[in-house]
């Protein structure tokens, strides 16, 4: 039987209290009331709802610092705000905050059911999401002990979770691991070192699965807490294929892809020949991808436009041997490279586990 849904209903006026607990009740959920902010706070590790339903102009703590401590309290909890007309721009503000959802005063309690409904049906798919990545890993790590070899689809099956939620991250995944390999092949990095380098162009931001919605998909700057947030990713993908066998290398790439030459990266600051030769490569590869593709905000530039960026940034964000292997390479060969992943899987040929397989 599933879980009862749970919602915590936050209002200073009890009768509206009582007349949410009563409608949330009838509709099947676990209703609590709370008359304050503060109140709601205290309630929240037990409770642990799906929902927070709050009103904003409360005496007190305001629905806009609920939502703000609940959100960081508890990321996965979904907050709708509620608000009369006369405060819209605090329920602007409160979407801004990561609230799902808003609603005025006075309210259709169809509408209000299906808010909470919509809100929870989102965080199912989150969830579900991130359960489908740790039976990834669980299949990942079985199918490694059991015939000591992965499998292309599984990989696949990685960078597709994310593509889910933030569409177009496998197709710029896919060109990358091919301006890796174009690289790599002219830094002379070879074998295994070249595959890895390629596997985690694939699956470097596969660590985004942990990043709420409401900061991945944002449209406009993220706030200082959103981007500490987001670094986060770097330690997740880490954490999802450290201790995998044969992957240790990847996951190492993964950790590092934010780093910068000079130092001035995430997560570790790192400097020079302390980041590992993939992530250098990986660095420029990435860059090149981000200038020369399409963004929501602007259109994409050109090969000579990446040319002149990239060297500027050589010995600051890259490595001075990764920006002339770069600039080296004919742009014929790197626009080939990208209209290749277009074409063609650009999944490696690899050894895991000292076992050849097709990645
Ligand atoms: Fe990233």
């Amino acid at each position: 039987m599933s879980e009862k849904r749970r919602i915590l209903v936050v209002d200073d006026e009890p009768n509206l209290c009582n007349l949410f607990a009563e409608l949330f009740s009838s509709h099947g959920y676990d209703c609590q009331i709370a008359a304050s902010g503060e109140e709601a706070i205290s309630l929240l590790e037990k409770f642990r709802p799906q929902v927070v339903l709050s009103d904003i102009c409360m005496p007190g703590m305001d629905g806009l610092e609920l939502t703000r401590r609940v959100l960081t309290a508890s990321p996965d909890t979904c907050v709708v705000v509620m608000t009369g007309c006369a405060d819209v721009d605090m329920a602007v503000q409160a979407l801004r905050l990561g609230a799902s959802d808003f609603l005025l005063k006075p309210f259709n309690f169809k509408t209000v059911l299906q808010s909470a409904h919509k809100a929870i049906a989102k965080k199912q798919l989150v969830s579900e999401a991130a359960e489908e990545l740790i039976q990834l890993k669980h299949s990942l790590q079985k199918l490694l002990k059991d015939n000591e070899s992965i499998t292309s689809s599984t990989i696949e099956s990685f960078c597709r979770t994310l593509d889910l939620r933030d569409p177009g991250t496998f197709a710029h995944s896919q060109r990358v691991s091919n301006y890796c390999s174009l690289l790599g092949r002219k830094m002379r990095v070879a074998g295994k070192d070249h595959c890895d380098i390629r596997t985690a162009a694939l699956l470097h931001d596969i660590g985004k699965v942990v990043v709420p919605d409401r900061i991945l998909l944002k449209p406009g700057p993220l706030t200082e807490e959103e981007r500490m947030l987001m670094e986060k990713h770097v330690q997740a993908g880490y954490a999802i294929l450290e201790g995998i066998l044969g992957m240790e290398a990847v996951a190492q790439i993964i950790l590092q892809h934010h780093e910068e030459y000079a130092g001035g990266g995430y997560p570790q600051g790192l400097k020079g020949e302390e980041i590992c030769i993939g992530a250098r490569i990986f660095a420029v590869a990435d860059t090149y991808d981000a200038i020369t593709s399409d963004r929501p905000y602007r259109k994409a530039r050109s090969y000579a436009v990446a040319r002149k960026e990239i060297r500027k940034y050589s010995g600051l964000q890259f490595d001075p041997k990764a920006v002339e292997a770069f600039l080296s390479i004919p742009a014929q060969e790197w626009a080939q490279a990208g209209r290749q992943s277009e074409k063609e899987s650009v999944l490696p040929q690899s050894t895991v586990g000292g076992i050849s397989i097709t990645l």
